[in-house]
């Protein structure tokens, strides 16, 4: 049988490396990794990786518990596993695979591969924001259309702006109006969700970041409206990344925009109560799951796959969520989908008691809680669609200007378009400047500008919603 070393990471295993780019462009690896001073730590760490990686193609039958897959060959939307990396726990894994026609598979013989390469577990739970960008850039190279994607001409994040806030505000109203309706007691009808779920689809499709950035003007006293759109506008654009077919997503985004309405059926004083309720007020609150089916189940045409967001965006992967505590996987993709981005919305948003965390602060918490909480996959996919620094993100640059996140590089997570608005820590500009931070400096090998680190709006007495409208309205 051949043995094949390291072809783990294809073509330039170390370009990844660099990626964790303060400042340098890609090199050329060995020369140029010892002339930058690069062999730290973590380099060494990833070259013993390599060398105790052994790869081997082995046939499905000879593959059996405890071995660890690394390569099954194929699209993860074309296999029974949510990534290509997988540990066989089971012969009924085997089965599945099985099932699926796979016959031959890469697994590693030598080393361990589930952690992300160079860090430790330590290191996993505590990374840097760089950290998880080396390890999701490496882990998850840019996304390649599925031959089924609708062919969309894809348009510049600006031309998006202005189409996708009228369907935010579509959606705000539809949202708003069925919310009115069941405190009322009525029934609601699923055709103007599916209808406004189809327009978020399209907006998304023509620009995968124009309908996010929309994501941070959040104001809290509308809070379950605009979480319901943020909440279905953060899984359609994580569904877009998994390549999903349009069914799924059109599936996936009216389970999300509808998946708190159940909340209506909970008593305003409990559901608007500043600071902790007590035990009889939380277990009023986690009765919306259950309320969100019943309404849904009366709504008519709602699929079951849509039901199960509502169903299970509080279930937890260790098994520690409600109302049934499934564990892992007996939690439906959608619902582990839903559960990440809910959280990750909750978090980052303002309420009437509490200022939400800065987006990438949100980042690294959820990032944190992957290994008890979520699925760890959809976790780094969630990451990488959205962005290390999210947009909206304060933060500050090697030359000591200060700006906001505009709209993410999938492909370079670290360098996003940034809106610029103060020169040189103290001056603001007349008028903000908006940069690209893969723009090159002439007469270095480094880039012009690179992130040194993300800043605390409220220290810096910046309204990032303001500055994200009124760039949005340009
Ligand atoms: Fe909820
Ligand atoms: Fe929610």
């Amino acid at each position: 049988m051949k043995t094949i070393l390291g072809i783990f990471f294809i073509k330039n295993p170390f370009k990844t490396i660099f990626r964790r780019d303060h400042g340098r462009k890609d090199f050329a690896w060995p020369t140029r990794l010892k002339k930058a001073k690069l062999m730290d730590d973590k380099v060494v760490k990833i070259l013993g990786y390599l060398a105790k990686t052994m790869l081997k193609k082995i046939k499905i039958e000879e593959l059996h518990e405890g071995m660890m897959i690394v390569d099954l060959g194929r699209s993860w939307t074309n296999h029974p596993f949510l990534g290509n990396q997988k540990r066989i726990t089971s012969p009924k894994q085997i089965q599945k695979l099985k099932d699926y026609g796979i016959q031959e598979v890469i697994i590693d013989a030598g080393g361990e591969i589930d952690t992300a390469p160079g860090l430790s577990e330590k290191d996993q739970n505590h990374a840097s924001r760089e950290d998880i960008a080396v390890s999701i850039e490496s882990k998850w190279p840019s996304l390649q259309p599925s031959p089924g994607e609708p062919l969309v001409k894809e348009i510049s994040f600006a031309q998006e702006l202005q189409v996708a806030r009228e369907v935010q505000r579509e959606a705000h109203s539809i949202v708003r109006n069925y919310m009115q309706d069941i405190r009322a007691g009525k029934n609601i009808e699923s055709k103007k969700v599916k209808l406004v779920v189809n327009q978020m689809i399209d907006s998304i499709f023509r620009n995968r970041d124009a309908l996010t950035s929309i994501t941070r003007i959040k104001g809290y006293d509308e809070y379950t409206f605009v979480h319901s759109i943020n909440v279905c506008i953060l899984c359609l654009t994580l569904g877009r990344h998994l390549n999903f077919s349009r069914e799924e997503l059109q599936q996936m985004g009216i389970g999300a925009l509808l998946h708190d309405v159940g909340k209506m059926k909970v008593p305003a004083h409990i559901l608007n109560k500043p600071g902790k309720v007590t035990e009889e007020e939380f277990a009023e609150i986690k009765k919306h799951t259950l309320n969100t089916l019943e309404v849904l189940g009366k709504a008519g045409e709602i699929p079951d796959a849509s039901k199960q967001i509502a169903l299970q965006h509080h279930e937890r992967y260790n098994g520690k969520g409600y109302p049934y505590g499934l564990v892992g996987d007996q939690i439906s993709q959608f619902g582990q989908i839903a559960a990440i981005v809910d959280v990750y919305d909750a978090i980052t948003s303002d309420r009437c008691y509490k200022a939400g965390i800065p987006p990438h602060m949100g980042i690294k918490k959820i990032y944190e809680w992957a290994k008890s909480d979520f699925n760890q996959v959809l976790v780094e996919k969630f990451i990488q669609s959205i962005g290390i620094y999210p947009i909206g993100t304060l933060v500050q640059l090697d030359t000591d200007e200060v700006g906001l996140v505009y709209s993410i590089n999938h492909e370079k997570l670290l360098r996003p378009k940034v809106l610029l608005i103060y020169k040189d820590l103290k001056k603001p500009y007349s008028s903000p400047v908006l940069v690209d931070l893969m723009e090159e400096s002439k007469e270095s090998l480094y880039f012009k500008r690179s992130i040194i680190k993300p800043l605390d709006p409220l220290k810096w007495n910046i309204d990032v919603d303001q500055y994200l409208k009124e760039a949005i309205s340009l």
